[in-house]
């Protein structure tokens, strides 16, 4: 290949940058064109194409977000938009992609593929919700991110004896939820995997846990979940202890990536360049027993990821 496209898609993830660095540089390094395409799949309809030079992506190494921009584009969905997405990229020169986003945009990745456009693609999500792969771009600094916040939140509830509800993010995940409950010693940790009983999971822990002498409390729900405000009020009643909801929100998002997602971002980038300039597409690089590897997008999409019952079963025997 003489020439590939790169793209941010989906929610954006601290590591993009990394990802998008590691692709320009291993791409030029390979003897190829790269172009960036801007606001994801809108840019690749639209023709928002430019071209990347080593120093393109200087400086960026540490920054959240991505500079190529992202967005969720509908039309997209159609087989008619992703067939105008390659006319416009075969125009540009443009002979394989790589897509960095969530499984959405692997969706988008796997369609411009079977269209005839090779695509790889790069999981970067802060959910960790693609199944082929131990770990996406975004995880391990958004699990940073709301580490922190806890612990700040942990030393006003213990300040006031109080119970803290924290909804993290996971759209349908419930992997920050539940890896936060263990590093920042919560009480419960309430995911959309796993059902839960309102007296057994979260009211009995909190008495329970006060008969022991516990002054302060700590629930951590998964946004696919929801209801934090609700369920902090059902508490206050349950329990007579004042009970608080915090929803983080997109500060979960943003921020300076973890050299473990540089890493990652920096061994995936290269890797998928390494598949394109082999003429190998419909690939989604993956990371497992901290192997890089690829498998085919809609494999590596179905393969299923389950909250290991270990990381749930830990939660309780620690929050003793
Ligand atoms: P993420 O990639 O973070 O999961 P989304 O689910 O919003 O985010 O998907 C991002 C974009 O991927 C969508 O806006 C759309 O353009 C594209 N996409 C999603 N599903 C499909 C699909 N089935 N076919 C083609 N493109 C898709
Ligand atoms: O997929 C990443 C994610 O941050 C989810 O955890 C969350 O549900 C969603 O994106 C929020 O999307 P938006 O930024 O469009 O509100």
């Amino acid at each position: 290949m003489r020439k590939i496209g790169v793209l941010t898609s989906g929610g954006d993830a601290p590591g993009m940058n990394a990802a998008i660095r590691s692709v320009v540089r291993m791409a030029l390094s390979s003897g190829m064109e790269v172009c960036g395409i801007r606001r994801g799949y809108t840019g690749l309809i639209t023709g928002q194409f430019e071209s990347m030079t080593a120093r393109s992506v200087s400086d960026i190494l540490h920054r959240g977000g991505t500079i190529l921009q992202s967005s969720r584009c509908p039309e997209f969905c159609k087989q008619e938009g992703v067939l105008k997405g390659i006319e416009r990229a075969r125009k540009e020169g443009i002979e394989g992609i790589v897509v960095i986003g969530g499984d959405g945009s692997f969706r988008g990745a796997c369609a411009l593929s079977l269209a005839g456009m090779p695509t790889i693609g790069i999981p970067g999500t802060i959910d960790n919700d693609i199944g082929c792969t131990e770990l996406t771009i975004g995880f391990d600094t958004a699990l940073n991110t709301v580490k922190d916040a806890i612990d700040k939140i942990r030393d006003t509830a213990q300040s006031h004896e109080r119970c803290s509800v924290i909804e993290v993010m996971g759209r349908d995940a419930g992997y920050i939820a539940a890896y936060v409950a263990i590093a920042c010693g919560a009480e419960a940790a309430i995911i959309p995997e796993n059902p839960y009983d309102f007296e057994q999971d979260i009211i009995k822990p909190i008495v329970d846990g006060k008969k022991r002498g516990k002054e302060n409390n700590l629930i951590v729900v998964a946004e696919g979940v929801g209801g934090s405000v609700e369920l902090a009020e059902r508490i206050e009643k349950a329990t007579g202890i004042e009970t608080r909801a915090t929803i983080l929100g997109h500060i979960q998002r943003g921020g300076s990536p973890t050299v473990n997602d540089r890493m990652l971002a920096s061994r995936m980038g290269i890797h998928a360049v390494k598949l394109l300039s082999e003429g190998i597409g419909n690939r989604t690089v993956a990371i497992k027993n901290n192997v890089i590897v690829d498998y085919d997008i809609l494999e590596g999409l179905d393969m299923k990821k389950t909250m290991p019952q270990d990381i749930m079963n830990m939660a309780k025997i620690l929050s003793l």
